[in-house]
């Protein structure tokens, strides 16, 4: 009897051991990544944020912005800093994100200064998700533990940031929805991480169809729209409007209450309430801050998880906008 125990015992033991060498050989990102080999990491990321959201507070929205584009391309490995060259194309120019995506001189910023510390250690991948996460807190959003040990791709790939894996602003809910379960998100998560438009801004082009032809919207919200964005297709496409119309640099849960006042600014904003199966987590975040920071942070932080390079897969880029 005792040594049939024992035995189990050992089986058991055995077991453990080898489900953990199994986990340990897939992605296994954590926050303590760093600790020993750049200890002064978040502290250097989060002064060089702090001041370029203090120069311009977009800056914080664009740089939240940038690590949604590079996770949703191939998983987050840096692959949206790269600029072209003669091998391959960037994701830069592709549709979601040409003339539109922005920050890359604040990450350059904080790359260089990281370097100059911890020469050869912080992936550029592992900088965005920094940089995202200190964007949302320094706009008064919530902050969170961020897994790092992600590495960088060697390659961009224009073809598959055109493919549609970014969702378009005329997006249907279905749209959305399935855009989001492919990257393994859920609608839940769908409908927290749409609340990073609480801050930031959109071009005309993305928003002219809804505000002239939609019958879902508030009439003087689309008025007021409509001022900064005139009816003729191609006249006026970059000029730029709020995405929450009532505190566009604080990361609150206003974005919740416009959707419920019919005052969403992109198609795929509006879509997420009076149209079914998302509009009780729309009322829940609009009367809850916390369900919202609480969800929100659980959804960027499964975002960061989506297929990062480790190992001996990728590299550390000395410079982000080029593979060494
Ligand atoms: C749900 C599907 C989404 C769609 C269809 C969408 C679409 C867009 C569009 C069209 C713009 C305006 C771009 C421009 O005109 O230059 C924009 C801006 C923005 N998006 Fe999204 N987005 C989505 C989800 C997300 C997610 C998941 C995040 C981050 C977690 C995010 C963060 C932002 C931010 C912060 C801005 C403002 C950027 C700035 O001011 O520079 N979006 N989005
Ligand atoms: C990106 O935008 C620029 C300027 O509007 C344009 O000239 C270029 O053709 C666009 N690139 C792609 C790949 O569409
Ligand atoms: C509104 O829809 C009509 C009919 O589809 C179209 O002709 C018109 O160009 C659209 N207007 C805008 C501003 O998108
Ligand atoms: C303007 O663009 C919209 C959306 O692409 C299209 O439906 C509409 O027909 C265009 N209108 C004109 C006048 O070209």
């Amino acid at each position: 009897m005792e040594f049939n125990n024992q035995i189990s015992m050992l089986k058991m033991v055995l077991l453990m051991l080898i489900m953990m060498l199994g986990s340990q050989s897939e992605a296994q990102l954590n926050s303590d990544y760093y600790k020993e080999s750049c200890p002064t990491l978040f502290y250097v990321v989060r002064r060089v944020v702090r001041r370029a959201v203090a120069r311009e507070p977009r800056m914080g929205a664009s740089l939240l912005r940038l690590f949604f584009h590079d996770c949703f391309v191939n998983g987050c490995d840096g692959s949206i800093l790269l600029d072209d060259t003669p091998s391959f194309v960037g994701e830069k120019t592709a549709g979601p994100s040409n003339n539109s995506v922005r920050g890359f001189e604040v990450i350059d910023k904080i790359k260089s200064t990281v370097e100059s510390l911890c020469p050869g250690i912080v992936s550029c991948a592992d900088l965005l998700a920094i940089a995202a996460r200190d964007s949302v807190l320094l706009l008064g959003g919530p902050g969170w533990s961020v897994k790092l040990g992600r590495r960088d791709s060697t390659t961009a790939n224009f073809a598959a940031a055109n493919s549609g894996v970014i969702p378009s602003p005329i997006s249907t809910l279905s749209n959305l929805i399935n855009r989001f379960k492919a990257q393994g998100l859920s609608t839940r998560d769908m409908v927290a991480l749409s609340g990073a438009h609480t801050i930031g801004k959109a071009k005309c082009a993305t928003f002219r169809n809804r505000i002239y032809n939609e019958s879902n919207i508030n009439p003087s919200f689309a008025m007021s729209r409509r001022e900064k964005c005139p009816a003729a297709n191609g006249s006026g496409d970059n000029k730029v409007a709020d995405l929450d119309i009532r505190s566009p640099n604080m990361f609150d849960h206003s974005y919740y209450k416009q959707l419920l006042g019919n005052k969403g600014l992109l198609t795929s904003d509006q879509v997420l309430f009076n149209n079914g199966p998302t509009d009780s987590l729309v009322v829940t975040y609009s009367h809850s801050i916390r369900a919202f920071y609480r969800d929100f942070v659980g959804a960027m932080v499964k975002m960061g998880d989506i297929s990062p390079l480790t190992g001996s897969n990728g590299q550390i880029r000395n410079n982000c906008r080029r593979p060494n």
